[in-house]
């Protein structure tokens, strides 16, 4: 059988320097536990606008169309902020994402107990914590029409019209209710049913979809206002959240930031499944392109490693060896390795982003 495909966008500023530590975790996954991919690499954002004067060249576009999956660094940064808006470097990114579908972006929000001390929160709140933000990418107030800012009378009025419609609940809901079946068999929808026509219709279409396809796993609605207050109060109470698009926007950068550091959050744009179940799928770091660290060593890559982690999870059916990468991570991190990101008050010597990578390297191979 032909090896997987696997599509490398390294990007702008941090991207490549933290994307150059993820392949070295592809090859050992290769040459260690038998895992060939076939990789390409291309350009995207600034890079491919340098390259080719658009930050996505067909070309490019036609092979992520035709991956097993994506794998992007960041894009962007300083030096293409006057460019015209149809080539700034984060077209190249909202291009892949719409013309591959990707209606269903997993933002996990998980605290390593090495750095439990991080968050914003008690300790006890966060320890342990392992969520999944499960938001609709595709759809809602950010693409409803009308939009615009228009005159009215002797004013202007600034428009956005919040859209769902039953067949983009649906999809997004069945993604939601398969990817509890393989965590813990429990999801929280999140809309404001109370005074949004778009929430009632989402919980219903939910508890539908629900109903007839997934009743063993358990479902509860919350209206999306007292969802950000549990998220701070007892974020342990949620497994995978479900939500929209707006809503999903903010939720999953508050969840996010209870665990600490940007440079440890990795994220998945999945879309509609394939013959053989395999979604169209876009791995990436939450985080940026840092220009104000770039170039400097001093990135903190395991963003970029644990989105390669979701990618042999989701696309390539290998939980075990996902959490084979992860752990290796925890034990990086419990042995104290830091890059100047992680650096709590008491202060140390941050390890490059190289050094990062050597120190996952070992503990994958004290794996073994
Ligand atoms: P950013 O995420 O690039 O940086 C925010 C802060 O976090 C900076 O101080 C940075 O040094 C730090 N940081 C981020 N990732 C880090 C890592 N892996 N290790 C250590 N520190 C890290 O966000 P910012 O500064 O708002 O945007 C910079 C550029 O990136 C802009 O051009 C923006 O448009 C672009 N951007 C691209 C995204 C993407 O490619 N998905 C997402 C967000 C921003
Ligand atoms: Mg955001």
């Amino acid at each position: 059988m032909a090896n997987p495909t696997l599509l490398i966008l390294p990007g702008d500023g941090i991207g490549p320097e933290v994307m150059d530590q993820v392949k070295r975790v592809i090859d050992w996954f290769g040459d260690k536990r038998g895992l060939a991919f076939d990789v390409e690499e291309d350009l995207v954002g600034g890079a491919a606008y340098d390259a080719h004067g658009t930050p996505l060249h067909d070309d490019t576009m036609k092979k992520a169309l035709k991956a097993d999956a994506v794998l992007l660094g960041a894009v962007g940064g300083p030096k293409y902020d006057n460019l015209d808006f149809s080539v700034k470097p984060e077209r190249g990114l909202l291009r892949l994402r719409k013309e591959m579908d990707l209606y269903s972006n997993l933002r996990p929000a998980q605290c390593f107990d090495a750095l439990a001390d991080f968050s914003s929160l008690k300790k006890d709140v966060v320890a342990g914590l392992d969520i999944m933000i499960v938001r609709e990418l595709t759809s809602g107030v950010y693409f409803g029409e009308p939009r615009g800012i228009f005159e009215e009378g002797n004013e202007r009025v600034g428009i956005n019209t919040q859209r769902y419609t039953e067949g983009e609940i649906d999809r997004v809901a069945r993604s939601a209710f398969e990817l509890a079946r393989r965590r813990n068999n429990k999801v929280c929808s999140m809309e404001k049913a109370n005074v949004m026509e778009s929430g009632i219709l989402w919980r219903e279409v939910v508890q539908k979809v629900h109903d007839e396809d997934y009743p063993d796993v358990e479902l509860s609605h919350m209206y999306a206002d007292n969802g950000a207050m549990q998220l701070v109060r007892a974020p342990k109470q949620f497994d995978v959240i479900l939500t929209d698009n707006l809503f999903g926007d903010i939720l999953s950068d508050c969840a996010a930031m209870l665990t600490g550091s940007l440079g440890m959050l990795p994220s998945a744009s999945l879309g509609a499944p394939n013959a053989d179940g395999r979604p169209k799928a876009l791995y990436e770091p939450v985080h940026g392109s840092a220009p104000d660290i770039a170039g400097q060593g001093k990135a903190n890559p395991i963003a970029c490693v644990l989105s390669f982690a979701m990618a042999l999870r989701y696309s390539f059916d290998q939980g075990d060896e996902a959490t084979r990468l992860e752990q290796a991570i925890e034990k990086v991190l419990a042995d104290g390795a830091r890059t100047a990101d992680l650096m709590g008050p008491e202060g140390g010597t941050p390890i490059s982003t190289v050094e990062m990578g050597d120190a996952i390297l070992s503990a994958l191979d004290a794996s073994l």
